[in-house]
C-alpha cells in the first residue's frame, strides 16, 4: 500500500507502507536532515501532527522524553504505516549525493588488523556507488535495529563494500559481524548514507583524525586523496589514536598501498600511560592534544580542510578545538560521531 506524507508547508512524500521514514524521505530526493541513521544524535526529530506511524526504538538516546511528549519523534527510526501530516524543516544540504538502496550482501572476507577489529568486506549486487566518507547500515541476523558502518574501500563497479569494524564489549551487531557470519552468509546492507565525504573542490591540505573503527571512512578518503588528480599538490596528514600500541594498525594500513605510504604523513598516537621507556616512538595523549601540540602556534588551523570520525567524546574534544578555539568555519570540518 502506499502512503501519503504530507510536510506541512512543503511537498507531499509517497511510499510504501512499512518504509523507513527518514530512508523513504532521503530516497525521495528531500532534504530531511539527519546524521547518525541510528537513534542517537536526534537531528532527524520531526513533529507528526496527524495519523499514526510506528515507532521503531521507543528507548532511543536520540529522542529526551520531554521531545517525545511533545509529539516529536525520530525519523531514523519511525516505520510509515499509512497517511500522516508531519511537520519537519527540510534542508538543501541533507539533500542525497547519491542514491541508497537496500539489498542483499554476501560476506566474502575478514581481515583482522588488531586484537579487536577487522576489515569486513561484502559483495553486493550493482555497482558499490558511494563517496568515500560514507557509510552504509547494515542489517544482521538476530540483531534488533540496523548499525552504521563506514566503508573502508573505494568505490567500485564490482560491489564490494569493506568496513572496518571495531568489537564492542558487549555489542551485538560487532561480535555477530566477529563472531556469527561465515563467508558467505547474507546480511541486508543499505546505503550509501552521510555527509562526512571527501571534498576534493576544497582548496586546501588535509587533516583526518580518528580513534578506533575511525579510520574505517580516514582510510577510504585518504586512499582517494592520494588518487585525485586536484589533490596531486595537497599534503595528507593522518592522525590516529587508540589506547595501546596494540591498537595501532596504520603500519598494516599503509603496507597494503604504495601510494598511501608515499604520500600520508601519519601521526600515532596512544592515549593510555606507558612507562617512560617502554618502547613507542609515536606521540602520547588523547588525539585532540596530540593534534592541538601539532599546530601549535606556528600553524594556521583555518588552513587545512578536516576529516575525523570515531567516539563521540573524540570528535566532539576536536570540534571544540578547532571550531572553539581555533576558529576553523564549520564548512572546513566534515565528521560522523560513531553514536
Ligand atoms: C555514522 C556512523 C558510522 C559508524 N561507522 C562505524 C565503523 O565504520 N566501524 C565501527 O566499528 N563502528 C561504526 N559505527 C558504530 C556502529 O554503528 C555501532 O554502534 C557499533 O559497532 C556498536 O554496535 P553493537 O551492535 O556492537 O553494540 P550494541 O550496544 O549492541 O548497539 C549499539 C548501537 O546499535 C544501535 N541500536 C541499539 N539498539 C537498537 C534498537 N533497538 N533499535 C535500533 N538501533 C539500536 C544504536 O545505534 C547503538 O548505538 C558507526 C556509527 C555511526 C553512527
Ligand atoms: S539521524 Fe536519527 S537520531 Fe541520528
Amino acid at each position: 500500500m502506499i502512503a501519503q506524507i504530507h510536510i506541512e508547508g512543503g511537498p507531499t512524500l509517497r511510499c510504501e507502507s512499512g518504509s523507513n521514514l527518514l530512508r523513504a524521505a532521503l530516497c525521495e530526493g528531500l532534504g530531511f536532515p539527519y546524521e547518525c541513521n541510528s537513534g542517537g544524535c536526534g537531528n532527524c526529530q520531526f513533529e507528526l501532527l496527524e495519523g499514526e506511524m510506528t515507532d521503531l526504538w521507543e528507548a532511543a538516546p536520540g529522542l529526551p522524553p520531554r521531545a517525545r511528549a511533545a509529539g516529536r519523534r525520530l525519523g531514523c527510526q519511525t516505520q510509515v504505516v499509512g497517511d500522516c501530516r508531519i511537520r519537519v524543516r527540510l534542508k538543501p544540504e541533507f539533500v542525497a549525493v547519491k542514491a541508497a538502496a537496500l539489498r542483499t550482501a554476501r560476506l566474502i572476507e575478514r581481515k583482522a588488523l588488531t586484537h579487536d577489529m577487522a576489515e569486513y568486506s561484502f559483495m553486493r549486487e550493482g555497482a558499490a556507488d558511494f563517496l568515500p566518507g560514507q557509510y552504509a547500515m547494515l542489517r544482521l541476523p538476530g540483531v534488533t535495529g540496523d548499525r552504521a558502518y563506514s566503508m573502508s574501500n573505494l568505490p567500485n563497479p564490482e560491489g564490494r563494500w569493506s568496513f572496518i569494524v571495531k568489537r564492542t564489549p558487549n555489542g551485538h551487531g560487532s561480535a555477530v559481524l566477529a563472531e556469527g557470519l561465515r563467508e558467505g552468509d547474507q546480511v541486508g546492507l543499505d546505503g550509501p548514507y552521510g555527509l562526512a565525504y571527501l571534498r576534493p573542490e576544497a582548496p586546501r591540505d588535509l587533516i583526518c583524525i580518528g580513534g578506533g573503527s575511525g579510520l574505517s571512512p580516514l582510510k577510504s578518503i585518504i586512499t582517494a586523496a592520494v588518487r585525485h588528480p586536484a589533490l596531486a599538490t595537497r599534503r595528507i596528514h593522518l592522525f590516529y589514536g587508540g589506547r595501546t600500541p596494540a591498537d595501532i594498525c596504520t603500519d598494516q594500513i599503509l603496507d597494503e598501498d604504495v601510494a598511501l605510504r608515499e604520500r600520508v604523513e601519519v601521526v600515532p598516537a596512544i592515549s593510555d600511560g606507558l612507562p617512560s621507556n617502554a618502547p613507542w616512538a609515536g606521540e602520547r595523549g588523547f588525539i585532540h592534544e596530540v593534534l592541538q601540540r601539532w599546530l601549535g602556534a606556528a600553524r594556521d588551523a583555518r588552513e587545512y580542510e578536516y576529516y575525523f570520525c570515531g567516539p563521540p567524546p573524540m570528535t566532539d574534544a576536536v570540534q571544540r578545538l578547532l571550531m572553539l578555539e581555533r576558529r576553523v568555519p564549520a564548512t572546513q570540518l566534515h565528521f560522523d560521531r560513531f553514536l
